[in-house]
């Protein structure tokens, strides 16, 4: 069992390194989104502040690596890199699935690195909430927060991964009640995340009512889980599976009508994924409502160079989200989420049909 689950995880990285797997006939929405630029910004560049209270955490700037790997040696030495480069930078990051651990405490480590590495930044532990549905409960997200002295746990939701891979759980009935539990029985904050089809209005207001403390969307555009599938189908030449992976390749709510769709239903820090790989885009998010912004693909790319790599990768983007701060005339984090933006095309389309005046953000008062 184990053992399958690493092969898997093995070719989870090997697949995203080396093929195309990002989203292919959608976008993210970005590209319907603008802030509206300032002939006069009034501010001084160096003088924009990118620090900010979220999870009662302090972070340098509002930005986050995506969960991705443990288990096996290569995700040591992933986990490693990137917590030297957050720890170094003031950032935050999440593991992925502790499963494997947890079933095999000797595969511990390659977790615990992570706080080895970055004893200050924040750090995110992460279970599947299928795996919940499957019997895991209080103790496993526990053990999952402990391995990592965590600052707060995941729990991600992949039922487009499920259904498309061949040892998919595809149960996942009463698991909002099992989430319930689990923000009960945990002191550290329980966020929920996607991995890659973003979260709707309905389900976002269920998550806060069910005690969730912040909604991670991982919308489309971005890591396509049906495509890391077809490319594992074609290696094991099941067409069926080829077939799925290329039918739901695009599945799913693009990140940033997600975003909006998260951010304008619920009171809790909401993290906008998916798809993310610019500082404007960053400052995008921010402006419709992100408490904090994820990245994961670029930054996996980025380890395979090392810890210096993982640093700059983030240095650009907090580089060009400073840029974009200043040309919109933000001297902060909460100045830029007050800032107008202009929805149009699609994400307005969508918006609107589903309830959504996106006009509001407009007709903000820059
Ligand atoms: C190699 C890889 C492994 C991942 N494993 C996990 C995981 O174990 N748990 C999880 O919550 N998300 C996992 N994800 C999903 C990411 O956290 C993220 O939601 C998704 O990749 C979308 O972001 P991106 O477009 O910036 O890559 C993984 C992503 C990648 C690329």
């Amino acid at each position: 069992m184990n053992n399958q689950i690493e092969e898997r995880k093995v070719d989870h990285i090997r697949v995203c390194l080396e093929e195309n797997v990002q989203a292919q006939r959608k976008t993210t929405g970005f590209e319907d989104i603008f802030l509206v630029h300032k002939a006069l910004p009034e501010i001084e560049r160096k003088q924009i502040g990118l620090s900010t209270v979220v999870f009662k955490h302090e972070f340098s700037a509002p930005l986050l690596v995506g969960a991705m790997t443990g288990g096996t040696e290569k995700a040591s030495k992933i986990n490693a890199a990137i917590a030297e480069a957050v720890e170094e930078l003031g950032l935050g990051m999440g593991v992925g699935s502790q499963r494997v651990a947890i079933e095999d405490p000797r595969l511990e480590g390659s977790f615990a690195i992570a706080r080895e590495k970055a004893p200050t930044a924040f750090l995110v532990a992460n279970i599947g909430g299928a795996q919940l549905v499957d019997g895991y409960g209080a103790k496993e997200a526990k053990r999952a927060v402990k391995i990592l002295k965590a600052n707060a746990l995941a729990i991600h939701l992949n039922p487009l991964q499920e259904v498309v891979q061949p040892e998919g759980e595809t149960n996942y009935s009463g698991v909002i009640d099992k989430i319930g539990e689990i923000t009960r029985a945990l002191e550290v904050p329980v966020i929920v995340k996607e991995t890659g089809a973003g979260i709707a209005t309905e389900e976002a207001k269920k998550l806060e009512e069910a005690g969730v403390a912040g909604i991670d969307v991982a919308g489309v555009g971005g890591t396509s889980w049906a495509a890391v599938e077809f490319h594992r189908a074609k290696r094991t030449r099941d067409k069926f599976r080829q077939r799925l992976g290329q039918t739901f390749w695009d599945w799913g709510i693009p990140t940033a009508p997600s975003l909006v769709e998260v951010a304008r239903s619920v009171h809790i820090p909401v993290i906008a994924s998916g798809g993310i790989r610019f500082g404007t885009e960053a400052a995008k998010s921010l402006a419709l409502g992100a408490s904090l912004v994820s990245m994961t693909a670029p930054i996996l790319k980025a380890t395979t160079k090392g810890p210096e790599e993982v640093k700059q990768t983030l240095q650009f983007v907090i580089e060009e989200l400073r840029n974009t701060m200043f040309l919109v005339g933000a001297e902060s984090v909460l100045k830029l989420q007050e800032k107008p933006v202009v929805l149009t095309g699609k994400t307005a389309e969508w918006l609107r049909m589903r309830g959504f005046k996106p006009e509001l953000y407009a007709r903000r008062k820059a």
